[in-house]
């Protein structure tokens, strides 16, 4: 029994990335893998939808998924869904300088030559340098999924805890992986104008926060924050090349914890 990686990435015709799905599955599962990604990249008119198929050669370490919480009430105002994005990452000790400037890039659209990245802005904690090599491309999170056999019970989980949105599921099961990589914290949303939602990621948790942005605003990335010392090639190859299985714990399921953040 062989494990393959199937990634599927859609452009429009200037080349401009629609939308990117990740599989690790058996083999026996490819097919009906291609034809969920292929129905997933359908959706945005695709001028090409380009599909790999990797054998993945090594072990697949088995990560816990991070609980997810919401940040704030739904409709409250972006200053106060800022303010509580923002304490969360006070309380994970990114220097509050860092974390202004973390916010004015995604407002920005971080890269280098202007507009969204193709991936995430790595950047220390205190100092704020960037150490993404490319700073149009920036690092992405690869080789990661849920395990085929929690497949249905995280999406049954994630709908039971009032997060229906693929959208969340998605971004959690990268987060699961980046913070795992050695991340000490993610801030994030959607370059999509219509939505408005992010999150922050750090120690276990992932908030979720309506509202983040304005809507019709088509800039957004991810900010990795990292160690001072952080050894980049280190951290590069854990985000994109160790693959990964995120796993639902008992307690995940359960959905215990706690709720607010205080
Ligand atoms: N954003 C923008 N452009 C992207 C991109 C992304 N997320 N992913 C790929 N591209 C474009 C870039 O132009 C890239 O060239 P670059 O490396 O110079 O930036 C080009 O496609 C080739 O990228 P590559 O890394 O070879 O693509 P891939 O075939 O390995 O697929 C994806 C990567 C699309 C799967 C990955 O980026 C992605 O979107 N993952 C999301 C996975 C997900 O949602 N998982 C949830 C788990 S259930
Ligand atoms: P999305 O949440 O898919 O709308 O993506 C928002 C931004 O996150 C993109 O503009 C990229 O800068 C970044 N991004 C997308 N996919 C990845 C990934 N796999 N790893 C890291 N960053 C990513």
């Amino acid at each position: 029994m062989n494990i393959y990686s199937v990634r599927m990435r859609a452009a429009d015709e200037t080349g401009h990335h629609l939308s990117g799905m990740e599989r690790l599955v058996l083999d026996d599962d490819i097919a009906m893998t291609i034809q969920e990604l292929y129905q997933r990249a359908w959706h945005n008119h695709p001028h090409d939808v380009h599909i790999t198929i990797e054998k993945i050669d090594q072990e697949i370490t088995q990560v816990p998924v991070l609980r997810i919480r919401s940040g704030v009430p739904t409709k409250s105002p972006k200053s106060l869904v800022r303010t509580q994005a923002r304490q969360i990452l006070l309380d994970a000790h990114i220097h509050p300088d860092v974390i202004d400037y973390a916010f004015s890039l995604l407002d920005r659209g971080p890269a280098a030559s202007g507009g969204n990245m193709r991936g995430a802005v790595l950047l220390t904690k205190h100092s704020g340098r960037r150490l993404e090599p490319d700073k149009d491309r920036g690092v992405r999170t690869v080789r990661v999924d849920v395990h085929p056999k929690d497949r249905e019970h995280l999406q049954r989980a994630l709908v039971q805890q009032g997060f229906p949105h693929p959208r969340t599921q998605d971004a959690v099961i990268l987060a699961t992986k980046t913070l795992w990589a050695g991340v000490i914290a993610e801030l994030g949303w959607s370059d999509d104008p219509d939505y408005t939602t992010g999150f922050v990621a750090t120690k276990g948790t992932y908030w979720r926060f309506e509202g983040i942005k304005d809507a019709g605003v088509n800039l957004g990335g991810r900010i990795y924050f990292v160690e001072e010392d952080a050894d980049t090639a280190e951290l590069m190859k854990r985000l994109q090349q160790i693959p990964i299985w995120v796993m639902v714990s008992t307690e995940f399921a359960r959905n215990e914890g706690e709720h607010s953040y205080e």
